[in-house]
């Protein structure tokens, strides 16, 4: 839930792709993004190309007559194809991203836009938040996005011991696994708050840390056009936009976000699409500029 944006306090290092291998250059950033007490247990989710490689089989295989909840109704016309060939390196992409769900609400009207739209994005879940909500992890990624992880228990990886984060990352990963079938190998920390024991984790459960560069503080305005606002106002080529699908208001926002960005110039696509192929360890705040 609730990032703020380290990326303010990495500068420029925002545009750049970090790879920290085990370097002493860790990096403990977030100590001014933690007034947000009001963050409720969030959870992780997990991404992976993977994930993506799987999107048309699993999208065959949702069970049409799943039992009738509230996420199983919302979305029952056909998804628009995503565009799954998007080249970064000669258009400019952006890539959407939504922290802290699945949220039994807010989570599907989330999707319903993104399916209205034919637009991907990348959800970082919490693990305590995937048990009874699988039915939601399993549309998202029939509808072409990609599930990554937020940890278990959204607490402070940075305050806990080795083994505590890799429960903490470990756990989540394999409830989403479970739900999915497809394993997640993209994690965000919760508040944004790593070291080198987090790199070092990671990088043995195999598994990039993915940041941002634009922070729509939406936990904080609970506004949609303020979220809307510092969205389209931020947004530049390589972006990584950090959002909240357990915000009201943020749904309220995405369909002017993402009509924003498209009449802006910009394709949507998920992270892995932004960034390719990533290597266990390293650690992503935006696509690396090709020009
Ligand atoms: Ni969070």
């Amino acid at each position: 839930m609730a990032e703020s944006s380290p990326l303010r306090i990495a500068g420029i290092s925002a545009l750049i792709t970090l790879l920290i291998s085990g370097s002493a250059s860790m990096a403990l950033f977030g100590a001014g993004v933690l007034s947000s007490s009001e963050d409720a247990p969030n959870g992780a989710s997990a991404d992976s190309s993977a994930a993506q490689a799987s999107q048309s089989s699993e999208a065959t295989t949702l069970e049409p007559d799943a039992q009738p909840s509230a996420q199983n109704t919302l979305l029952t016309e056909p998804a628009p194809p995503m565009p799954s060939n998007v080249d970064c390196a000669t258009v400019k992409c952006v890539a959407l991203t939504f922290d802290d769900g699945p949220h039994p609400e807010v989570t599907p009207r989330i999707l319903q836009t993104l399916r209205q739209t034919g637009t991907p994005a990348t959800f970082f879940q919490l693990g305590k938040q995937i048990p009874g909500n699988e039915a939601l992890l399993k549309k998202a990624l029939a509808d072409g996005h990609v599930l990554a992880t937020h940890t278990w228990n959204h607490l402070q990886l940075s305050q806990l011991s080795a083994e505590q984060i890799r429960q903490e990352i470990t756990s989540t990963k394999k409830a989403s696994q479970d739900a999915t079938g497809v394993a997640p190998t993209l994690m965000r920390p919760p508040y944004g708050l790593y070291n080198q024991a987090v790199v070092d984790t990671v990088t043995a459960t195999h598994d990039s840390i993915i940041m941002w560069d634009v922070d729509t503080e939406d936990w904080k305005n609970k506004n949609a056009a303020q979220t809307a606002d510092r969205a389209l106002k931020e947004a530049r080529r390589g972006s990584i936009i950090l959002m909240h699908d357990i915000q009201p208001t943020t749904a309220d926002a995405l369909p002017q976000i993402i009509d924003g960005l498209r009449k802006a110039g910009y394709a949507l696509v998920t992270v892995p699409q932004l960034l390719g192929q990533t290597t266990p360890g390293s650690v992503h705040f935006s696509g690396e500029p090709t020009e």
